[in-house]
């Protein structure tokens, strides 16, 4: 018996560039049976986006989807909305990013999809929330960076608004949609009942900047946030949560501090020191401060608050001769948080990384072998398995022979522009 966790749930995926494939990429690393349905000739336009080999899908087509079929798929013409009116039929859910309205015009609003399968799960990322003022506006991941509130509180305080390199944007929201999934997939359990969950990329990166909001309100009713850096380095906080560059988010403030460099042209020579106040009279055994213990002027965490950056400055000065990782291994024999700001080059070829498979190997038929990230949820019993990216059309015809198309059939739709098939 297989141990995928959603083994038999079959998805139609209908999404392009990252947040709904992200998603559904997922769904297919959890065991669901995914089929990704692509404008036959171009496809999702990540296919050759930042082409590496000539020939061969981009890697950032390959690493988002992962572990699914592909096929060709006009929505447009009359045959491409009967091959759609059976996929919608024979799926538990469907998945969408298209603009807003698109699925509308192309005639399966939600209230048609219901009607083909009442009891389909239809689930969309879109930039805005139904309902808000900008609800048809289309967006992409820095956009929605900016709309959610991570860029205003990203960065320093005399640089501009800064996007972070994590998808906060795109496959956030696909995080935050799959989750939805499951949960529609659980309430139809119960009910048997379908339903729509639309997830907007503006409130899943809203809802990672919780405690930004938090601190925009204790500035609105108090004037202070006193554990940012403004207040030791004496700066305006303006009347909305300000960038805090490094700050850590108030009960264990923190910072990167620098090491000795691990090459000559290390630029990531740093740790994420943390001074947790549970941890001061380990942090002061550590460096070499055991008068700090019990010194009022250091000893809690209020006191440290004006002279938090000429603590760190003198711990930052006990790191010059250890590397981050010896750095990192030292604190950890003191129950110290800390960790080494790691570049993709050492990510990339961490044989830890590879031993629990989050980062792992798999091999294509036209590009040959590529890395990317496995799945970061680990199960005691369920198998997750990470398969490559399908080709263009790859599965077309197999799709559609199950759907009950003939041969003949196939080839008329293949020469009017409905589908396509890899390699014919
Ligand atoms: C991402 C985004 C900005 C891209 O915009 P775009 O490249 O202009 O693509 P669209 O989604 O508008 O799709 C273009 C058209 O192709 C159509 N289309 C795409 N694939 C199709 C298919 N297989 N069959 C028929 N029509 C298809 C769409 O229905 C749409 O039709 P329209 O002209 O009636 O709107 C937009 O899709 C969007 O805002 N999506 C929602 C938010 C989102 O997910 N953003 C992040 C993506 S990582």
């Amino acid at each position: 018996m297989s141990t995928k966790a959603l083994e038999g749930i079959k998805v139609l995926d209908f999404t392009h560039v990252q947040a709904g494939p992200a998603c559904t990429q997922l769904l297919g690393q959890l065991g669901a049976d995914v089929i990704k349905c692509e404008m036959p000739g171009s496809g999702d336009a990540t296919r050759d986006w930042l082409r590496d080999v000539e020939g061969a899908d981009s890697l950032y087509f390959t690493m988002f989807n992962g572990n699914k079929r592909a096929m060709c798929l006009n929505a447009r013409t009359a045959e491409g909305k009967d091959i759609l009116t059976r996929l919608i039929k024979q799926s538990d859910v469907m998945v969408e990013n298209f603009a807003p309205g698109a699925l509308d015009r192309m005639g399966f609003s939600w209230e048609n999809i219901q009607k083909i399968n009442p009891g389909i799960v239809l689930a969309s990322v879109k930039g805005y929330a139904e309902g808000h003022a900008n609800e048809s506006f289309k967006v992409y991941e820095n956009v929605a960076q900016c709309t959610g509130g991570a860029a205003s509180t990203t960065g320093f305080w005399d640089g501009p608004p800064t996007v972070s390199g994590a998808a906060l944007g795109d496959s956030n929201s696909g995080m935050h949609l799959c989750i939805g999934i499951l949960a529609a997939l659980q309430y139809k359990n119960r009910t048997g009942r379908g339903q729509k969950v639309n997830v907007a990329m503006q409130d899943s990166v809203l809802n990672l900047c919780r405690v930004k909001l938090r601190d925009q309100q204790r500035l609105e009713r108090t004037g202070k946030l006193d554990e940012y850096p403004h207040n030791e380095l004496k700066l305006p906080l303006g009347d909305s949560t300000p960038r805090g560059g490094n700050a850590g988010g108030g009960g264990q403030p923190g910072w990167v501090l620098k090491c000795k460099p691990t090459s000559p042209d290390d630029t990531n020579n740093y740790v994420y020191f943390t001074v947790q106040a549970s941890a001061w009279a380990k942090i002061c055994d550590m460096v070499d401060k055991p008068e700090w213990k019990d010194d009022p002027n250091y000893n809690t965490f209020e006191a440290r608050r004006d002279k938090f950056f000429q603590v760190i400055k003198y711990i930052e000065s006990k790191f010059q001769d250890k590397d981050k990782h010896e750095v990192t291994r030292w604190a950890a024999e003191y129950d110290i948080p800390c960790g080494p700001v790691n570049s993709f080059k050492e990510l990339a070829h961490d044989p830890s990384l590879r031993k629990v498979k989050t980062i792992v190997e798999v091999d294509h038929p036209v590009r040959g072998k590529y890395l990317t990230i496995g799945s970061p949820i680990k199960f005691s019993e369920s198998e997750v398995e990470i398969t490559r990216s399908p080709m263009l059309g790859e599965h077309s015809e197999e799709v559609l022979k199950s759907l009950g198309y003939s041969d003949a059939e196939i080839a008329a739709m293949v020469a009017n522009g409905t589908t396509a098939l890899y390699g014919k």
